[in-house]
């Protein structure tokens, strides 16, 4: 049975379908509320429930404990409610540019090439355009499973009806190895919705800045960089990108003749494993060693959870404001008991 859900402080009161997560049914009402990995993973999206009762669906002790729970607290991505209910997020705060509605969406695989090692591009024409900000994600729908999981747009906002997705194979996943990796193939329709999501850019901002991505953590930044070049967001932007060995990489050349293109651009690729003709060590490491003071500028992390924490550790060494340091983390059902920070 279908309820309402109401913002306390706000004049919005709208639906949920059932099961659908407070989330989701605010997102697609149009209504923002804070979230970053819509998988129970990262605690963003705790609300207080007010008034009536929800279900909480499967959120772990680490990230809502039963104390939490005690004092009236729920996950917004993983609770639905059981009746009407009022609920008010922990955080307030709207992003600072628009909010895109959560709408499904359907669309054509036109690509699906092997980009790098054990890395896919997905590329995917929509029946319909998704309006989103450069950064967020959406969440493909894993056919006859039931199940979404969560992929960053690479492509910039003004090419709302073609949807670029760079995707790395999980052992074992049920996206990746049983899915994208195994029978997706090009001419298959797909299903999705979105957009998800507050790491982006849509602003015109004074400070330079520096992108660190680990593996696919380049696909938002991607989608950034083009989107801040073409939009003179950013005065000047620095692209660090990691991997083990020179095979982890991809859209090298792209980058390279974007950097002899456009003054504003500087690409920064790095290899923990391997040694080359470009820069060796930890992402975060060659980031220090190529600022002596990151003062004055803005962060933009993405990629697997540790290499997030050493990048914030690293940026806040060399002085960047903690205001400035905006992070996405590739968590997957395995980081729900050991989320970092
Ligand atoms: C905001 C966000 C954006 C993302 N964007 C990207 C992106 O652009 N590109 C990209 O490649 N990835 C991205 N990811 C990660 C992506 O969403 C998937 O988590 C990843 O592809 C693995 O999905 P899967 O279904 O293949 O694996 P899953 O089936 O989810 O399995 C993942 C791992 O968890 C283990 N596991 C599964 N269930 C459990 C359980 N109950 N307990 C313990 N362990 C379990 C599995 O063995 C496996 O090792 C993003 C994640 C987030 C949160
Ligand atoms: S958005 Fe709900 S826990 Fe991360």
């Amino acid at each position: 049975m279908d309820h309402t859900i109401t913002i306390s402080g706000r004049d919005a009161t709208f639906p949920a379908g059932s099961g659908q997560s407070v989330l989701e049914a605010a997102l697609r009402a149009n209504q923002w509320l804070p979230h970053a990995c819509s998988q129970g993973t990262c605690g963003t999206c705790k609300i207080r429930v007010v008034c009536g009762e929800v279900e909480y669906g499967t959120a772990d002790e680490s990230i809502l404990s039963q104390a939490d729970r005690q004092a009236g607290l729920a996950l917004a991505c993983q609770s639905s409610p059981r009746t009407d209910v009022t609920v008010a997020p922990l955080e307030e705060g709207a992003p600072d540019g628009p909010v895109h509605m959560l709408r499904d969406h359907r669309g054509t695989v036109v690509e699906l090439s092997e980009i790098a090692c054990r890395t896919r591009r997905l590329v995917i024409e929509l029946d319909d355009p998704m309006e989103f900000s450069a950064g967020q994600y959406a969440e493909l729908i894993v056919p006859g499973r039931g199940i979404a999981r969560q992929y960053s747009m690479a492509n910039p906002p003004s090419e709302s009806t073609r949807l670029e997705f760079h995707i790395r194979l999980t052992e074992g996943g049920l996206a990746t190895e049983r899915w994208i990796f195994a029978s997706l193939a090009e001419g298959d329709r797909v299903d999705l919705r979105g957009p998800f999501g507050r790491f982006a850019i849509h602003d015109t901002y004074p400070e330079p800045a520096i992108l660190i991505g680990g593996g696919t953590g380049l696909a938002p930044l991607k989608s950034m960089v083009r989107h801040a070049l073409g939009n003179d967001l950013l005065p000047e932007i620095h692209l660090f990108h990691g991997g083990r060995r020179e095979t982890d990489l991809y859209d090298v050349a792209y980058f390279r003749a974007l950097e002899v293109a456009d003054c504003r651009f500087h690409y920064h690729p790095v290899l923990s494993e391997e040694n080359w003709d470009g820069a060796t060590g930890m992402v975060t490491d060659a980031v220090v060693d190529n600022f002596a003071s990151c003062k004055g500028y803005r962060g933009y992390l993405c990629g697997p959870p540790a290499m997030i924490t050493a990048a914030v550790k690293a940026l806040k060494r060399r002085r960047m404001a903690p205001r400035l340091i905006f992070r996405e983390a590739f968590t997957t059902q395995q980081d729900v008991v050991s989320v970092p920070e």
